[in-house]
């Protein structure tokens, strides 16, 4: 049900002139000056190369940086220490291991996904991908009309293994599985839980090369087989097969501005002065997240251990290559056909002031189309701009991420624009963005528009 929903959005979406980021999908690569494309379906650099960047719709198979490979971990969610804001990393899987867009909080040994009034919600995602593996995570969900809880696994070609939580059925999850991002009706089958909200259950699914089990509190409650999911329109198995990051995220499928569909399957318009709101928002708690790797399918490419990345657009099992290539970029600036990208970069001592200042969008779900989101703590776009007169221009939108990033980069050399006011600040002053499940989120983004 959500796909078609959320493509319908992105139509939508594309169509909207407050967008100015470039849109990228079937038909449609990203140019060569900004050729990731993101998951949300816009074009960039930086950020929008690394987790969730798609190698067929981006300007080539290289654009995306290689995506950091399988990491046999129980993450203990206890404190922020090991989640980094999206605006601040540049791919080094090495030292941080979630990436978040939105505001987290610290409770209890926990991590609460919040969404507070007229946001867009949490999303954290993880910097490893998992080719294959047993993945779980122990939570409890949000309840309220128009509230969705998600956790699912996502490939850079849209593969996607779903438990979603719709807050006014607070006795299901919700499971789901896509290829390549295509819509198929009969998917999704719901799964009989107790409260989800009050309860911690611990989710997991055990996706193996052949076979994908959703299972609640060690009870495997669903199983679907690749041999059952052949399409012989595609000439394909319709089954998750490509390297996938673990997506945890709350957002609100019920704004009023949403597509009618999108309400009604989130059960309604979202309040605001909700029960299940507590301190101000809505929150799911995620306490813990375990991924056991498998082994790399029979008959993989494998040529080295650290990074994933596809060498054909067929985007099937059989084009992901393990390799040893860099996945760590110098800049948001930099791309995966260009990692070492500076623009600021010191040239003999000197910061190189007269570089040409770069325009693309950098960090997707805060630079580009429909980002507006605004928790009054961040250091937003407009908040940053010098001017406060250029939002959402891609210049300004770029200093502005440069800025928030206060990593030295452009904020401080060029025109100065941004500068000194760099964000580098805790992760609470992260602007809000995006979150949801997988292309769902550009419904939410849609609703930002309007706000
Ligand atoms: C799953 O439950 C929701 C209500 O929570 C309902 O709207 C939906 O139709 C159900 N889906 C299926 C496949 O039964
Ligand atoms: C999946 O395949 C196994 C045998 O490999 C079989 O036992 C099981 O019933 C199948 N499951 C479904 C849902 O068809
Ligand atoms: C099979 O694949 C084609 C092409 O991607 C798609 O349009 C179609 O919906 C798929 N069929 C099913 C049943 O999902
Ligand atoms: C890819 O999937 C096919 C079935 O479509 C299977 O026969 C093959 O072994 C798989 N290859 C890899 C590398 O997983
Ligand atoms: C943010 O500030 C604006 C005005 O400055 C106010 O109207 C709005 O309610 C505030 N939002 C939140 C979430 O505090």
């Amino acid at each position: 049900m959500m796909r078609s929903l959320a493509i319908a959005a992105l139509a939508a979406l594309l169509s909207s002139p407050l967008v100015s980021a470039q849109k990228c999908g079937p038909g449609s690569n990203c140019p060569a000056d900004s050729p990731c494309c993101s998951l949300y379906g816009q074009c960039g650099v930086g950020a929008y190369c690394l987790g969730g960047c798609d190698p067929v719709f981006s300007h080539s198979l290289d654009s995306c940086v290689p995506g950091p490979t399988c990491q046999s971990t129980d993450y203990k969610l206890k404190s922020l220490d090991d989640v980094m804001a999206i605006d601040k990393y540049l791919g080094d899987a090495s030292s941080i291991n979630w990436v978040a867009t939105g505001k987290p909080v610290v409770y209890n040994d926990a991590i609460l996904l919040t969404m507070a009034e007229d946001t867009v919600g949490t999303l954290l995602e993880s910097s490893h991908y998992v080719w294959y593996g047993k993945i779980c995570a122990k939570m409890t969900t949000s309840g309220g009309a128009g509230v969705v809880t998600a956790f699912i696994m996502m490939s850079g070609v849209r593969d996607e293994i779903d438990f979603e939580f719709v807050g006014v059925d607070l006795q299901h999850a919700q499971s789901n599985y896509y290829s390549q991002g295509v819509t198929n009706y009969h998917n999704e089958l719901n799964l009989t839980v107790s409260n989800t909200n009050e309860n911690v259950h611990e989710y997991c699914v055990d996706w193996k090369p052949d076979s994908l089990t959703w299972i609640i509190d060690d009870a495997p409650l669903r199983t679907v087989n690749r041999s059952d999911t052949w399409n012989a329109t595609a000439n394909r198995f319709d089954y998750p097969q490509t390297p996938s990051r673990v997506m945890l995220s709350l957002w609100p499928a019920g704004l009023p501005t949403n597509d009618k569909g999108t309400v009604d399957w989130a059960g309604g318009e979202i309040s605001w002065s909700s029960p299940f709101m507590q301190n101000g928002y809505y929150y799911a708690m995620v306490e813990e997240v375990s991924v056991d790797c498998y082994d790399p399918p029979p008959g993989a490419q494998v040529k080295g251990k650290n990074s994933y990345i596809y060498t054909d657009a067929a985007g099937t099992n059989n084009t992901v290559q393990i390799t040893d290539d860099e996945m760590i970029l110098a800049s948001f600036y930099a791309t995966g056909e260009n990692p070492k990208y500076d623009p600021n970069a010191k040239v003999s001592g000197k910061k190189s002031s007269d570089a040409p200042q770069p325009t693309q969008e950098t960090v997707p779900g805060m630079s580009g189309g429909g980002n507006r989101g605004n928790d009054n703590v961040s250091s937003s776009a407009a908040a940053e701009s010098p001017t406060g007169t250029a939002e959402g221009t891609a210049a300004a939108t770029a200093a502005a991420t440069a800025a928030a990033t206060g990593n030295g980069g452009f904020s401080q050399g060029g025109n100065g624009n941004g500068g000194g006011k760099s964000g580098a600040t805790g992760f609470k002053e992260a602007r809000l963005g995006m979150g949801g499940s997988g292309l769902a989120v550009v419904v939410a983004v849609l609703g930002l528009l309007v706000i």
